[in-house]
């Protein structure tokens, strides 16, 4: 955890899981990481005490892993159990998401059951949009929509395999799965398109290597209980395997 000169002011956003608030310097927003969970478009709500606190500790350390490993991202420092600061981007309206192993829509939609494992990850693009219940989007869409060029979905694709590759091996190392993830990205000042948002058991599926128990989401979604105690176990192995 770093001090910082700088503090929040007007609240900019506020999401379902996070708070984005501007500070002194333009180029750089607070997020807070709240305890809150949603599923379902938001019908699913809960409070978890605990969660924010292991969510931004648990981003904060993949944001530094991957800058690490040459990947950058909209993360600069943690500043507070539940707060950290990032570069202001202007955020894509899309949810990428890599698939590694079929689980959640993936099973609905194509008929396969969950657990199986893809031969090659897959790349799915869905528009942030809540009124329509986040649509999954072709290409032809996403150009529809002008929410990014040809040239630019292209680049989405290649960074999020890029970052599938990376989080594989990281979780690898300390037995968990990475079953899927949702990744977000933001246009910078110079028109390039960088990591954003979070990376979290919140936006990933994870399972534990040999019992295949899920120590995501999917534990408040599915009703299955023990969402904080899960959350917690993933940042203590990710904690311990930091520099192995
Ligand atoms: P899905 O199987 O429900 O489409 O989810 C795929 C991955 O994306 C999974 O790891 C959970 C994550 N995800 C989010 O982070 N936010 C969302 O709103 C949804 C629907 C999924
Ligand atoms: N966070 C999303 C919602 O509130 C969905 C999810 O992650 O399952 O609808």
């Amino acid at each position: 955890m770093q001090s910082t000169h700088l503090s929040p002011s007007t609240l900019l956003y506020e999401g379902k899981a996070k708070q984005l608030f501007l500070t002194n310097d333009p180029q750089v927003l607070w997020v807070h990481y709240k305890d809150d969970a949603t599923a379902f478009n938001g019908q699913k709500f809960d409070r978890l005490l605990g969660k924010g606190v292991l969510n931004n500790l648990i981003s904060a350390q993949i944001f530094n892993d991957l800058a690490d490993f040459g990947i950058p991202s909209h993360f600069i420092n943690r500043v507070s159990d539940t707060e950290q600061l990032v570069s202001r981007v202007e955020i894509i309206p899309l949810e990428v998401v890599v698939r590694n192993v079929v689980a959640g829509s993936l099973a609905k939609r194509i008929g396969w059951a969950e657990g199986r494992r893809l031969q090659e990850p897959i790349v799915e693009f869905y528009y942030k949009n809540d009124d329509l219940g986040d649509p999954l989007l072709t290409e032809n869409h996403i150009e529809l929509l002008e929410l990014a060029t040809t040239h630019e979905i292209t680049d989405l694709r290649e960074q999020a395999l890029k970052i599938n590759d990376f989080l594989t091996k990281r979780f690898d190392k300390v037995d968990l799965q990475l079953i899927d993830f949702k990744l977000e990205f933001g246009r910078q000042s110079n028109g390039s398109l960088i990591l954003a948002d979070e990376i979290s058991p919140d936006t990933c599926r994870l399972w534990d290597r040999k019992t295949n128990e899920k120590m995501d989401k999917d534990r408040f979604r599915r009703n299955l209980g023990g969402l904080v105690e899960a959350y917690q176990e993933v940042w203590n192995r990710l904690d311990k395997g930091k520099d192995a």
